[in-house]
């Protein structure tokens, strides 16, 4: 075993924690507080390649491994999860998906632009009655023949205004249930389409996330992403990339909230002397240190085995819940070793706990994850 990184990695580590620092920090709390999308960013993104990093050179892309992806979303997150999640939507979801199933003629127009970042992508597949039950999609893909008709609505879509291309998964054989879903390409201009208002939301709340509606839009057939009603498993199989992404970005509010609460305690005093000198405050650092150790690691493996080609699904699960869970939890103990300072804005904690609690409802919930890693215990 080699847990050495290589140099290559650790530039794009450094990258992304330069960006982050440079260019996102300065202005992170007020756009949480107003809700604003960093949408001026996504060019700077562009050009430092991060939004097509795992991308084959050929279509525009950086060719880098996951593992470079996964340091490089928890420097991005350590900061800013907002932009942090338009990155892993278009890396993970849009552009590894595209690049995986779709004809070259869809790779060659769509895959292109989105790996250089000339253009945005967006995943969508939860519904207003279909979020973890993915299954039971309820908006529509008619066949008329040379193309398809889509209606019906979509919810919580991370990039739903910058985005100007959609995967959208909906149904055309309700009677064969999740062997009736397709996957498609559709362009967000295509008439038909509205966008609801940006969701004013607990955490991530300058991060762009609308629902999205589908009337009569049509579709067309070159836009099906492989053989007729592959979509759910399109959908799946996409999903267990997405989640080492939303895992690294759980690891990266971690250790960012760690990062400044070892800071603080020893910084701050109390009773006399530096407050990491109480033993109650250095054991919660202890216990937090090893949470965000093991959470690396999974998160690492699960990059690694992606890497390696060989089966990551239950591994990115794992990393997944684990990261969200204790992300959740190594927050909520920032929180309470900054004390007052730490429920007030100004020390970025309490931002970054409304943003873990994210990481265990988005691409699975953490009881998805448990959900998949069960079933796979009896196999
Ligand atoms: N890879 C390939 N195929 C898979 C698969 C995977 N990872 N998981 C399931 N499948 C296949 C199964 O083999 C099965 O195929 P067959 O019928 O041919 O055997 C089929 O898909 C149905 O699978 P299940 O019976 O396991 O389906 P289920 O109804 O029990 O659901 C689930 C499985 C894991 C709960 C799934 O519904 C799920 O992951 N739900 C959560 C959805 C989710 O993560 N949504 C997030 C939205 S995206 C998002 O949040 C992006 C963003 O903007 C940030």
């Amino acid at each position: 075993m080699n847990f050495e990184f290589t140099e290559e990695q650790l530039m794009i580590q450094q990258a992304a924690k330069d960006f982050a620092e440079r260019e996102l920090l300065h202005d992170v709390i007020e756009r949480d507080a107003k809700g604003t999308f960093a949408d001026d960013r996504i060019k700077q993104l562009a050009e430092l390649g991060f939004l097509g990093m795992m991308t084959d050179p050929k279509y525009g892309g950086g060719g880098m491994d996951t593992i470079s992806y996964v340091l490089a979303m928890e420097e991005l997150s350590k900061i800013d999860s907002s932009v942090s999640v338009l990155v892993s939507v278009c890396n993970s979801l849009v552009n590894w998906g595209l690049e995986t199933y779709g004809t070259e003629e869809q790779k060659q127009k769509y895959l292109v632009p989105l790996a250089t970042g000339e253009k945005i992508g967006a995943f969508l597949l939860s519904e207003p009655e279909a979020g973890s039950d993915a299954t039971r999609q309820r908006t529509t893909a008619v066949d008329k023949g040379d193309h398809y008709l889509v209606n019906g609505t979509k919810n919580w879509i991370t990039n739903a205004n910058c985005a100007s291309t959609y995967l959208v998964m909906a149904q055309t054989y309700p009677e064969k249930g999740h062997k009736g879903i397709n996957a498609f390409i559709v362009e967000k201009d295509s008439p038909g389409i509205t966008l609801g208002p940006h969701e004013d939301k607990m955490g991530m709340r300058s991060s762009d996330t609308h629902s999205v509606m589908f009337n009569d839009v049509k579709v067309p057939k070159e836009n099906r992403i492989g053989e007729d009603g592959f979509g759910f498993k399109f959908a799946m199989q996409t999903l267990d990339g997405g989640r080492i992404g939303i895992a690294a970005q759980a690891l990266g509010i971690a250790s960012g909230a760690f990062e400044r609460s070892l800071k603080y305690a020893q910084e701050r005093k109390a009773f006399g002397t530096e407050i990491f000198n109480h033993q109650a405050v250095a054991f919660k650092l202890a216990d937090m240190a090893v949470k965000i150790e093991n959470a690396r690691n999974l998160c690492l493996k699960a990059a690694w085995l992606k890497d390696q080609k060989q089966p990551y699904g239950v591994m990115s699960a794992m990393a997944k819940q684990y990261c969200a869970d204790i992300a959740m939890e190594v927050t909520t103990e920032a929180v309470q070793i900054h004390g007052g300072y730490g429920y007030v804005k100004e020390y970025h904690v309490e931002r970054l706990m409304r943003e873990a609690k994210l990481t265990q409802i988005y691409e699975g919930t953490s009881e998805i994850q448990k959900i998949v890693i069960s079933r796979s215990l009896i196999k």
